[in-house]
């Protein structure tokens, strides 16, 4: 009669915690989903300028690294939203950069490529981090082109970087969050698209 009593007792304290914890289970993947922060979207992307550096036809893929290549390796998660925060999917992403020491290379690919947003508006790209080379502060080319659309061209920027400042045509807007995970750094930025 006692242990038949225990084990009500124990079942009523039991259930609750199990049912808790199972919502718990089911609501964190709805939790964790990241939600598009509007507030901080609602303004397009800014324009750069080209620069003389831009090659047509770039190679698609997503990582530029090639053997014999040196650098540190850098990996840009990137979401393309609208400006009705609204993910923007199948859009080219053309990518263009210095190699680690400043140099871009004209007349092959090398550090040159495209990608498209999948149907979350994300991209991943795997490439190294640009050097610099005189006038300009570390960054990216990018041009960034909805299907249909013009091609928003612009640059990325790398937060905390000591030439941002005497860069003329640096923007604020344009720059990176960069966190160092290990021996690579992991970068995101939002691409906002007039909607
Ligand atoms: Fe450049």
């Amino acid at each position: 009669m006692e242990t038949n009593r225990r084990r009500f007792f124990a079942l009523l304290v039991a259930l609750p915690l199990l049912s808790f914890f199972s919502a718990v289970r089911h609501k964190s993947p709805k939790t964790l989903e990241p939600t598009p922060p509007c507030d901080d979207h609602d303004e397009p992307t800014p324009p750069l300028e080209e620069g003389p550096f831009f090659t047509p036809r770039s190679p698609e893929r997503s990582n530029l690294i090639e053997q014999n290549m040196t650098g540190s390796v850098i990996i840009l998660n990137g979401r393309v939203l609208d400006t009705n925060c609204k993910p923007v999917a199948n859009v080219l992403l053309d990518w263009w950069q210095a190699d680690d020491k400043g140099e871009y290379d004209n007349k092959g690919y090398r550090l040159r490529g495209h990608q498209y947003t999948d149907k979350l508006g994300k991209f991943r790209l795997e490439t190294l981090v640009p050097g610099l080379y005189p006038g300009r502060t570390r960054h990216f080319h990018v041009k960034v082109q909805a299907a249909g659309q013009r091609p928003l061209t612009t640059q990325l920027f790398f937060p905390n970087e000591p030439h941002n400042q005497h860069d003329r045509i640096f923007d604020p807007a344009l720059v990176m969050g960069v966190q160092r995970k290990g021996d690579k750094q992991v970068a995101t930025y939002t691409f906002v698209l007039k909607a």
